[in-house]
């Protein structure tokens, strides 16, 4: 009994040991890059010596740092910053332990016609800037004391290659990845949740192994599921499928913990490979348990309850940041995001970094991936048209398979406002897409989105290939949905288009402007002369609606099962209505530096249940002038406005407004608004008429830096005038003194045509406020100052880890 207690003690303890001995390693391979503008042929080989080039880490979008020029063949609707051609090479051993190893290569993505090498051996190009691919370096890695180089030439110049802003270089992250010859195939493993007759949630999940050894095994595959709050919940035998030579899995779960936008609750799934009594492989995933369906009459609903798609597009670059990956960036993106009420993001129009969808799934966003802008037919000379024919297949099955296990990821689109929908090619392109997704993901729905909203004229459509209807634009359509597409189910994919520049205000508020008024006119033909766009929800581009209006219709809908708002953020090209150097868009509900416009809580008070009072403008007017003052609230039945002291009455909103308007004739002093209900005050809001700029006010984001590749801070600066207001229309230099602990990477105002980089710690404030975005240099406390001619300074602790 001792003796065999002793055992069990020691094989415990082996297992430990063989448990801590992973049998895949993963190396982040971003640090230590050599990087270099321009092109030349011998950049690719072994023997080149590029020790004089500059050394970065990545990912890295070299745009970004360049400036702001109107002859950038981009264009301004490429953000007006430089494309080019740029090589990246770095050294590297690989100890002796890898030798029998399976090494693979693997980029998240490059922006854009990536050619590798490896000692000198040519891997491949790959050309679409947005879809994840990796390379096999077994045959041609050496090791030990041996050196290996890759190069990466990355060409961004044929252009115009897009219709926003794209970035350009090796812009995600990338990765070693060494396994034994038994190992799982890269995305091979496709882990879903269903719900079946009996309403009882069931795990599934099919598994591929990879055998690069030269003899035939006989291997196992296990899969233990750990639930959120980390118990072991199964552990599972793969029953081996002979038509595919993959393995499947299916069980029961007992009351599991739901993934829902409010909880969302993530499990893991481990997988491992044995080889006879050898563990070959390990590889995780999370998940999450959930279903939903759309309905057409009754929308959407997520795990059996009713829930309205309150969504935004979002493209991928980080403001100042550029397209540069950055997790803290992102994540305070949709922080902002979630506050607002968003539950779902459309990566439009192209697939976002994996990170991104980790995010989600850890926040609780619902998330429509998208694969293309264009198909066979440009929008653009040197678009992904010419790369289609050869590549969408893989494009599509490589964005499929790396995002199919995220419990975010709840609809694929197949393109936007793709021009086949005109013609009919679009039948039988249509058709091909929907059965590569299909052929891979059966459990969630397709759509495109379309910008024909006439049925019969729209040959996407009429493929009969989408599950979900996706319309962009034409809310006037929206009513006759159900009349026009009998029986299908709706998805506004994409609406709005409403423009603005955070804190710029002309009135009248309620009169809608079209800017661009129609298809005639490129630009605003008598837009304003610093081009800024009124922030009152009173302007949108021809083809779209304002805010309120859109959300007025969907909401009014069940059928309608929701939308995706363009868009979110600001972000770096297209600049509708204005020329250069209008070089980021007006479109977003916050603006590039991540600063809210006023709708933004036009949308809070309409998607939170937190209590609203929001009032606009400022209080800086010409004496005579009427202003007028719009207000946004939420969990009051009433709001009532004061200037200087003196009721100017209260008001009410409509079961269709979402907003109350007053006409005031301006005065300097303090207008107050308060609401309330049944009587009682739920909320008060002031705005003083501010005086001339004379100190600096500090907030920040995340004080407590981590060091490491990701963590970021983001200081807000206000202009403040004596008193503590706000100065409306502040413009003032300001600079941030960065410590040996913490410093400044870019800084940005939020204003469309700021023609200063944002690469630097020096820049201005626009209508009053700034933003630095903070990295950590090495552990300890920063004082960070930021400074003003003529301004009081001010400071603000930053503490790295
Ligand atoms: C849509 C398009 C978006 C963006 C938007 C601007 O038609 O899908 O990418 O261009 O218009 O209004």
């Amino acid at each position: 009994m001792k003796y065999l207690l002793q055992l069990s003690i020691c094989l415990l303890l082996a297992g430990v040991a063989m448990a801590q001995q992973h049998p895949r390693r993963v190396i982040d391979f971003n640090k230590g890059w050599r990087f270099r503008l321009g092109d030349a042929t011998s950049w690719k080989d072994n023997a080149f010596d590029d020790k004089g080039w500059r050394q970065l880490d990545l990912p890295h979008d070299w745009s970004i740092e360049g400036g702001f020029d109107s002859t950038h063949p981009a264009g301004n609707a490429g953000g007006a910053l430089p494309g080019g051609t740029g090589w990246y090479r770095k050294t590297f051993t690989l100890d002796g332990g890898t030798v029998g190893k399976h090494i693979r290569i693997e980029f998240d993505g490059v922006y854009r016609d990536a050619e590798v090498w490896i000692n000198d051996h040519y891997l491949g190009k790959w050309p679409y800037g947005y879809t994840s691919f990796d390379y096999d370096l077994t045959p041609y890695i050496r090791r030990g004391r041996q050196k290996n180089t890759i190069a990466v030439r990355v060409d961004n110049s044929r252009q115009p290659n897009s219709r926003w802003y794209t970035g350009s270089g090796i812009y995600r992250d990338t990765r070693l990845v060494i396994t034994e010859k038994i190992a799982f195939e890269r995305w091979g493993t496709f882990v879903y949740t269903t719900r079946n007759a009996r309403g009882q949630m069931e795990f599934n999940a099919t598994s591929e192994v990879l055998n690069l050894a030269t003899r035939k095994a006989n291997v196992k595959v296990t899969c233990t599921l750990v639930d959120p709050s980390g118990r072991q919940v199964a552990l599972l035998d793969g029953v081996p499928e002979a038509a595919t030579g993959g393995f499947r899995f299916k069980t029961i779960l007992k009351d599991p913990a739901l993934w829902a936008v409010a909880t969302p609750k993530l499990y893991q799934a481990v997988f491992k490979i044995f080889d006879g009594l050898r563990q070959t492989d390990e590889w995780a995933t999370a998940f999450g348990v959930r279903y939903f369906s759309f309905d057409a009459q009754k929308g959407f609903s997520l795990n059996g309850i009713p829930l309205k798609i309150k969504g935004v597009c979002m493209h991928h670059d980080l403001g100042a940041l550029g397209a540069a990956f950055n997790r803290s960036a992102a994540r305070r993106q949709l922080r902002m995001m979630q506050e607002m009420g968003v539950n779902a993001i459309r990566t439009a129009h192209n697939p976002p970094d994996p990170q991104f969808l980790d995010l989600c799934d850890e926040m609780g966003f619902l998330v429509m991936d998208e694969s293309f802008d264009m198909w066979a037919k440009k929008k653009n000379k040197y678009d992904y048209y010419s790369d289609f024919p050869e590549w969408h297949r893989r494009d599509l099955e490589h964005m499929v398979k790396r995002d199919r296990n995220h419990p975010s990821v709840f609809m694929w689109s197949i393109g936007n406002e793709i021009r086949e929908q005109f013609d009919s090619t679009g039948i039988a392109l249509a058709k091909e897409l929907v059965h590569i997704v299909k052929a891979l993901d059966t459990t969630r729905p397709v759509t495109c989105a379309l910008s024909e909203n006439r049925p019969d004229k729209n040959f996407i459509y009429q493929s009969k290939a989408l599950d979900v209807v996706g319309l962009n634009y034409h809310i006037e359509a929206y009513e006759d949905f159900p009349k026009n597409y009998p029986g299908e189910k709706f998805i506004a994919t994409e609406n709005v288009s409403g423009l603005a520049t955070r804190g710029h205000y002309d009135g009248p508020a309620d009169s809608l402007r079209l800017w661009p008024s129609g298809s005639k006119f490129k630009f605003v033909e008598n837009g304003n002369a610093d081009y800024t766009v009124s922030a009152y929800d009173n302007v949108a581009a021809y083809w779209g609606s304002t805010h309120e209006q859109t959300w007025r219709i969907i909401k009014k809908h069940d059928y309608l099962s929701g939308l995706f708002v363009w868009s979110g953020f600001d972000f770096l090209g297209e600049p509708v209505p204005y020329p250069y150097p209008a070089r980021s868009a007006y479109y977003g509900i916050v603006d590039l530096a991540g600063f809210p416009k006023d709708v933004y809580y036009m949308y809070q008070s309409e998607w939170t249940s937190k209590p609203v009072l929001h009032m606009a403008p400022h209080w800086n007017w010409k004496a005579g002038q009427t202003v007028d003052v719009k207000v946004y609230y939420s969990q009051a039945d009433e709001a009532e406005l004061f200037l200087n002291g003196r009721s100017l009455g209260i008001q009410h909103k409509s079961d269709t407004a979402f907003h109350v308007l007053w006409r005031v004739p301006f005065e300097p002093g303090e207008l107050k608004v308060i609401s309330r209900k049944n009587g009682k005050t739920v909320l008060e809001r002031a705005v003083r008429t501010a005086g001339a700029p004379a100190q600096i006010a500090l907030e920040i984001e995340n004080q407590g830096l981590q060091l490491n590749k990701d963590d970021r801070a983001f200081i807000t600066i206000r202009v403040l005038d004596n008193n503590g207001n706000l100065v409306p229309d502040a413009q003032d230099e300001v600079r941030v003194a960065g410590t040996a602990v913490a410093t400044v990477v870019a800084m940005d105002n939020g204003y469309q045509a700021e023609l200063r980089s944002f690469q630097t710690n020096q820049h201005r404030v626009y209508n009053g406020l700034g933003l630095a975005i903070l990295k950590g240099l090495k552990k300890g406390t920063a004082l960070i100052t930021v400074t003003s001619p003529g301004l009081k300074p001010a400071s603000v602790r930053v503490w790295v880890k």
